[in-house]
């Protein structure tokens, strides 16, 4: 971790601004970031910060199967994977089954109704749980299948690989790629802010564009993410530029009014109350600052991806805007709007055999 990451953190607990608790080499790779309180004590895992709420876990989480199966979303996902041999054409359909078994298809609609209807602090719940292994064991909150992919994710060898992959994915779907990353990058100096390193594919774009004088804080709430971030920038010798941190976009331990980008590839399209996270990215932003971001046109298609129960497509629709899914563009514009981020630029994209795509920028008033 860059000592300087430290001017920009805050606690995701209470606010106070992070600092580091001692400044060697060792505890930049391993040690703690500290506030004001004794609640903020965040650590540093291999070189990357936890700035997650304590009770949060630092893994992938399901947004769409969470709302249906909470706390045994995991669970079920791992039943019927193995049962189906993992794979995912024969899991999708196991999974369809489930779920009509075991609520129906009105019986799905009732339950994102019902989450509709939450108090905000019941919806921002995560549901992502320790490995069974780790158990006993829980001061860390990263799974031990998570930390192992991290460690593996964050070798120069597999950055390498990232950034062969990009390549490969612009030339096959990601035509709006490089687009995207120009915005981004535009200024050549200050911070930008990733949400969702995901795979990396947004983070090697971003990054082969140039960032110049920038710095790149690329943020993921799962650990072996985050590590993509860290393998990209050691094989390309950037790593006094880029920052990963594991946190949650619904608390970014971020100051107020600090970045001047934040960014995100398809980080919004999976991502749930969609509507917090844009009032979290007006917080962070720099009068004048911008977000770019590049969703799929259709809402609905995660949702479909995920379970198809043949709902009718103003079903669909309502499930995303229950669920605080990314619900399209016109509601993004709308509800960015209630938090001075006003858009400035839109433009749609289709490629051959892949979904439409917008590549969007809003500035902040
Ligand atoms: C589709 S991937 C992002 C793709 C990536 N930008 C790329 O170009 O390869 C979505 C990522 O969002 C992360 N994510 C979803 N909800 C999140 C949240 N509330 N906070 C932090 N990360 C979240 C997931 O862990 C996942 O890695």
């Amino acid at each position: 971790m860059n000592k300087y990451l430290q001017d920009y953190l805050i606690s995701p607990v209470t606010n106070y601004p992070l600092h580091f608790t001692n400044g060697t080499v060792e505890d930049l790779e391993n040690g703690q970031l500290k506030g004001n309180d004794l609640l903020d004590v965040f650590s540093i895992v291999n070189g990357i910060p936890i700035l997650l709420p304590h009770n949060h876990i630092a893994d992938y989480n399901h947004n769409i199967m969470d709302i249906l199966f909470k706390d045994r979303t995991a669970e079920i996902s791992a039943e019927i994977l193995l049962k189906t041999g993992y794979n995912s054409e024969l899991y999708k359909e196991e999974l369809n089954n489930y779920i009509l078994t075991e609520f129906g298809k009105e019986g799905v609609f009732k339950i994102y109704e019902e989450y509709s209807k939450l108090s905000e602090s019941q919806k921002l719940c995560w549901f992502a749980t320790l490995d069974k292994d780790q158990k006993k064991d829980n001061k860390t909150q990263i799974p031990s299948s998570s930390l192992k992919d991290g460690l593996t994710r964050s070798t120069a060898e597999t950055g390498k690989k990232r950034l062969e992959m990009t390549d490969e994915m612009i030339h096959k779907w990601a035509c709006h790629l490089n687009d995207y990353a120009n915005l981004v990058t535009q200024q050549k100096s200050g911070v930008i802010v990733e949400l969702a390193t995901g795979s990396g594919f947004g983070t090697c774009g971003v990054i082969n564009s140039g960032l110049g004088n920038s710095t790149l804080i690329s943020i993921d709430i799962d650990y072996a993410a985050a590590a993509n971030a860290e393998g990209i920038a050691k094989y390309l010798k950037i790593n006094d530029k880029v920052n990963p941190i594991v946190a949650n976009f619904w608390y970014l331990p971020l100051k107020n009014n600090s970045i001047d980008t934040v960014c995100s590839h398809y980080g919004l399209d999976e991502s749930r109350e969609i509507t917090h996270i844009l009032a979290e990215i007006s917080r962070v932003l720099k009068s004048g600052g911008k977000f770019i971001n590049v969703s799929r046109k259709d809402p609905t298609l995660r949702i479909k991806q995920s379970f198809d129960l043949n709902f009718c497509e103003d079903e669909y629709v309502k499930l995303t805007h229950f669920a605080g899914f990314y619900s399209g563009m016109d509601d993004l514009k709308n509800e960015a709007e209630g938090y001075n981020l006003i858009l400035d630029y839109c433009k749609e994209y289709t490629p051959n055999g892949s979904h439409e795509r917008i590549l969007s920028v809003f500035k902040k008033i």
